[in-house]
């Protein structure tokens, strides 16, 4: 059993054609053992969190009721997002585990949405957000290393409180932005071998060899992106994740679970910072 498809092409030449589809059922089923694995974890082993306490912690008066968290337009990129990866994935897999219609042009027009609306966030975030707050810096990777050395039982200080997200959060941005880019890259190419209001139709841009790469490419990046999903549907309705689900319908978190989950110097909130849901819509760090 390999994990590819190989036809022969015109010149003899054994070409790989796409990825084996039982690697859907190998995705699906990691992202179900992550769901066992997490949650017995959390139910049975995990020890309650403990974070650094900060030296000067600010008075709740200086924190708005409603912390703001994501603006209107990013919630709205997020959900639009959201609708077009999931038409992605059922209009990619559902043939393949014999759901048969006919598929492709709402496949590539989902495509579309999704390559645009990530165009869009790339420079949403770079001019209007704070792009570097998705990234780990040092202060996550030393406490990561703590947070490691304390479940092993050795001697390490407390990590600290989070920035406006945590470490996990960041590394799974990281994973889901390759599976994702890689998905995107690929399926702009894959648009000139179908009908589309874009480009004419050449199936002859590339070698069978080269097809058949940007194709395997494609199908692993898609297998990937069932498990990353699954895993974040997860996160959004575990019952301790739920103030951040919901900041991402509403726009905002409350006062509480921002000082029991951010460092407020990590994670800079000041006052005159409204939330959306009581002066309007603001821009947000
Ligand atoms: C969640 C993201 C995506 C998933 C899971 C996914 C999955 C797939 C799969 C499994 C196939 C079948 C490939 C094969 O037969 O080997 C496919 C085909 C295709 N994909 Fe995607 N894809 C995604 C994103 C995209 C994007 C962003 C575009 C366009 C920008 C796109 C355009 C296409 C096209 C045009 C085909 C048809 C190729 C053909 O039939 O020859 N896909 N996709």
């Amino acid at each position: 059993m390999g994990f590819l498809e190989w036809a022969i092409d015109p010149w003899g030449l054994k070409v790989p054609i796409h990825i084996a589809w039982f690697l859907i059922w190998v995705s699906v089923i990691a992202g179900l053992a992550f769901f066992i694995v997490h949650a017995t974890y959390l139910r049975y082993f995990a020890k309650p969190r403990k974070f650094a306490s900060e030296i000067r912690p600010p008075a709740p008066s200086d924190i708005p009721e409603r912390v703001p968290r994501h603006s209107q337009v990013a919630r709205m990129f997020h959900w639009i997002m959201a609708a077009a990866m999931f038409t992605l994935l059922f209009t990619a897999f559902l043939p393949r585990v014999g759901v048969q219609f006919p598929w492709v042009t709402y496949h590539w027009i989902a495509g579309t949405v999704l390559t645009v609306s990530i165009l869009f966030h790339i420079f949403h975030v770079s001019f209007w957000l704070d792009f570097w707050s998705i990234w780990p810096d040092r202060i996550d990777m030393t406490d990561a290393y703590n947070r490691v050395l304390r479940s092993i039982g050795r001697p390490a200080p407390l990590p600290r409180k989070f920035a406006k997200y945590p470490l996990e959060n960041k590394l799974y941005h990281g994973a889901i932005m390759v599976a994702g880019l890689a998905a995107i890259a690929t399926g702009v190419f894959m648009m000139f071998r179908v009908r589309t209001i874009f480009f004419t139709r050449n199936p002859y841009l590339f070698s069978d060899m080269t097809w058949g790469m940007i194709y395997v490419l494609h199908g692993l990046a898609g297998v990937g992106l069932i498990a990353l999903i699954m895993v974040h549907i997860y996160f959004g309705v575990r019952p301790e994740k739920q103030p951040i689900t919901k900041s991402m319908i509403f726009g905002w978190m409350s006062r509480e679970f921002y000082l029991e989950e951010h460092d407020p110097k990590r994670w800079v909130v000041s006052p005159a910072d409204a939330a959306p849901a009581l002066e309007g819509s603001k821009r947000t760090k």
